[in-house]
């Protein structure tokens, strides 16, 4: 049997949907989008939701919006998407990374709060959480500006706290909920706890517009920034050829947006489905020796489940635990690689094996196995069957 890593759940709704759209001469900036923005923002409950090109493009027009400018600090976690931690890079500013919570894998609140205490206060101790080429160099250091959670594999970040350390140090949060959709913490839609929320829809997350991101936001003015910054730096007081500001092309096509739209109206079944498939895992991996499955944290209402990634014990190859996957026809990835051990942020700013213990253990032994909705009992039977085979 192969089994693929991941697959879009595509019907022929979707596809009806996009052709739809090729009967039109509306491909760009045409009604679909508006639709798709309005539906997104009373399916998490938010004022605005601003359509992008991808996760990626939202969260840098979330860090454009939070005024960090070069040398500017903003505190995230190394165990992400390299995505996550480079949107502060692309406007000047300073990835800070603190350590990370061994159980839900996100972003551990009483680091972060020590971190935000000594950056915010300027006191010399706040030169620990500096990477090692910044605390060396005598350049001057910006401010510190933001908070940047993400929302790992689907599972909230400890909000409370972090919300509560942002208004201490009049802090702008910035969700990556890139991973999140649907996901609830305490009640509340992941995304959508923070001044701004940044979701992605590529074609292995819960739903996709193929490329294509969401960005979303309870201030009005910034929705407005966001739509400009995405259309070329147009106002919507500007023709079509005046830019009231440096902007880009963030924009999301009327394809994209048909797709989202279909796929978001069944957005339950979608995570339903997702969700089954990770309790036919939880039953047959939840007391296979050396393997330790997915743990929610008690403020975790609801998983949104992206990928499905197991630990396996110190003393197990993961190498190897992989090669015999793979000779059964199974994929599978060691998920995340921390991004501080990425060879440009080794490069850039000195770091190296040890700055983040717990991070880099974590990275060591996570395995993500294959997961999609559509994944039938037998498929998931049969990796299992595969995965205890291939530990020694
Ligand atoms: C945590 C996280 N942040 C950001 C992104 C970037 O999203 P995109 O690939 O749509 O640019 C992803 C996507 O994989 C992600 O998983």
């Amino acid at each position: 049997m192969l089994v693929p890593m991941s697959c879009p759940h595509l019907s022929d709704d979707d596809a009806a949907a996009v052709d739809a759209v090729l009967r039109t001469p509306y491909l760009s900036n045409g009604p679909r989008i508006e639709e798709f923005e309005r539906d997104f923002a009373e399916y998490v409950h938010t004022p605005h939701s601003v359509a992008v090109s991808s996760g990626t493009a939202g969260l840098h027009l979330a860090v454009i919006a939070a005024s960090v400018d070069k040398g500017d600090l903003v505190i995230t976690t190394p165990f992400s998407f390299v995505a996550s931690a480079n949107c502060v890079l692309y406007e000047r500013g300073i990835p800070v990374f603190v350590d990370i919570d061994p159980v839900t894998l996100n972003v551990d609140p009483a680091l972060l709060a020590a971190a935000a205490g000594d950056l915010a206060s300027g006191r010399r101790a706040a030169r620990r959480w500096l990477p090692p080429t910044v605390r060396a160099s005598a350049s001057r250091r910006g401010a510190l500006r933001a908070l940047l959670p993400v929302h790992v594999f689907g599972q909230p970040a400890d909000m409370g706290p972090i919300c509560a350390v942002a208004e201490r140090h009049g802090l702008v949060v910035i969700e990556d909920a890139c991973e999140a959709i649907g996901a609830e913490h305490e009640g509340r839609k992941a995304g959508t706890l923070g001044d701004v929320g940044v979701f992605a829809f590529y074609p292995n997350k819960q739903m996709t517009t193929g490329e294509g991101g969401m960005i979303v936001t309870s201030r009005e003015d910034w929705a407005a920034l966001f739509r400009s910054l995405r259309n070329q730096g147009r106002d919507v007081f500007d023709e079509w050829l005046e830019h009231s500001r440096l902007g880009y092309n963030y924009r999301m096509d009327e394809m994209s947006a048909a797709l989202g739209l279909a796929q978001l109206s069944r957005i339950e079944q979608l995570l339903a489905k997702r969700e089954q498939v990770a309790a036919w895992y939880n039953q047959r991996l939840g007391a296979l020796d050396g393997v330790s499955i997915p743990c929610l944290a008690p403020t975790t209402n609801r998983m949104s489940w992206f990928v499905y990634v197991v630990r396996l014990a110190p003393e197990i190859d993961r190498t190897m635990v992989m090669t015999r996957l793979s000779e059964r026809g199974v994929p599978s990835r060691p998920y995340f690689s921390p991004i501080h051990l990425q060879p440009f942020y080794r490069e850039r700013f000195g770091y190296e094996e040890g700055c983040f213990p717990v991070t880099e253990s974590v990275a060591r032994s996570t395995l993500a196995l294959p997961f999609y909705g559509n994944m039938g009992q037998e498929q998931v039977e049969y990796v299992c069957e595969a995965l205890r085979e291939s530990i020694p």
